[in-house]
């Protein structure tokens, strides 16, 4: 029989919907995703940790999905304080995020706001790379403004030992619209000497296999919002075939235990009622009548009464089954 093997699949981190009660409900629910990076936690000044900033990694909460932690930070004294703080917990690798694109970021130099200027990413690298005890990865754009940034920045990345770099091929003023750059993407793969992972826009079966057959020497694929919107995704990519049995029921199954997650998670109903409604951002993409779906749930004033609408959602869809 031949050997069907694996695909390197692994989550993308979302702030604000990739938390550990995400990881391990879904971790609960479906297949095909072998590891995540959990969304950014930032450094904070004087060396100090706040453990708020750690409780989503906790050794105990992450057991069923491997989860890598991420940091946010342009301080390497900060960066090395939170960095060892996670490996002494058992992480042993840590990622740098050089993408977040988001201005209030980007002009304190931090995330993508580093990408213009790859003197400060080396002597960060310098330092980090000395002081940590766990391996470092980067997740990265093209660059902030242009592309062009990466000209400068690959002979940075490869002048240390990273563990893998992971690229989204976008800048980080284009945020999360227009197309990603393949080209530019290709220029990466070829002249990064590190292990590349793939990350941007993996929404269906047949983009995975377009990517895969473009890419053959990429090492792991990330999944972010495609995922949540179809979270039989990774299934379907590792099986190859979009024919999911019971996708229905599992659907309801895996939308109601994350409702119970968050209710233990968070202090108060309201808090739950945004969260889900949050993911319903992407979750109606997935149905036909989405818009009509979400402008309901938008108007569900209480927990109760977004209960009442899933409900019915669900009852009067047919949509796979
Ligand atoms: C709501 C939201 C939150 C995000 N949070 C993070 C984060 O904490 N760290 C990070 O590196 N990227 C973050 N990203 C970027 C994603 O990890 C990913 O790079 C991007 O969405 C492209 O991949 P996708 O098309 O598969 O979603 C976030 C994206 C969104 C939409």
């Amino acid at each position: 029989m031949a050997t069907v093997t694996m695909k390197h699949l692994i989550l993308a981190p979302l702030r604000g919907f990739t938390d550990a009660v995400f990881r391990n409900t879904f971790q609960d629910h479906f297949h095909g995703i072998r590891e995540a990076v959990a969304p950014f936690v930032t450094s904070i000044k004087g060396q100090r940790i706040k453990p708020s900033h750690l409780k989503d990694l906790a050794p105990a909460d992450n057991r069923a999905m491997p989860a890598v932690p991420q940091i946010l930070s342009n301080n390497p004294d900060e960066f090395i304080c939170l960095a060892n703080t996670l490996v002494d917990l058992g992480y042993q690798e840590i990622n740098w995020n050089l993408g977040c694109p988001f201005p209030m970021v980007a002009k304190k130099m931090r995330g993508s706001g580093l990408l213009p200027h790859p003197d400060m990413i080396d002597r960060m690298l310098d330092k980090t790379l000395h002081g940590i005890s766990g391996s470092l990865s980067i997740k990265t754009r093209l660059g902030r403004f242009s592309g062009d940034e990466m000209d400068r920045l690959i002979p940075v990345f490869n002048r240390y030992p990273l563990a893998r770099v992971i690229v989204h091929p976008r800048t980080g003023v284009q945020m999360y619209t227009g197309n990603v750059d393949l080209k530019a993407f290709q220029a990466c793969l070829t002249r990064l000497s590190h292990p590349v992972v793939y990350n941007g826009d993996i929404n269906d079966l047949a983009k995975f296999q377009l990517l895969e057959s473009g890419f053959p020497t990429v090492t792991g694929w990330m999944l972010g919002r495609g995922l949540l919107a179809n979270p039989f995704l990774a299934e379907m990519i590792q099986s190859q075939t979009r024919m999911i049995n019971h996708r229905n029921t599992r659907f309801e199954e895996f939308h109601d235990n994350l409702v119970a997650g968050y209710s233990r998670l968070f202090s108060g109903p309201g808090h739950v009622l945004d969260r889900m409604k949050g993911f319903w951002r992407y979750f109606a993409a997935d149905f036909p009548d989405g818009r009509q779906i979400m402008k309901q749930i938008r108007k569900a004033d209480s927990l109760d009464r977004y209960r009442q609408v899933v409900a019915a959602v669900f009852d009067g869809q047919d949509r796979w089954e």
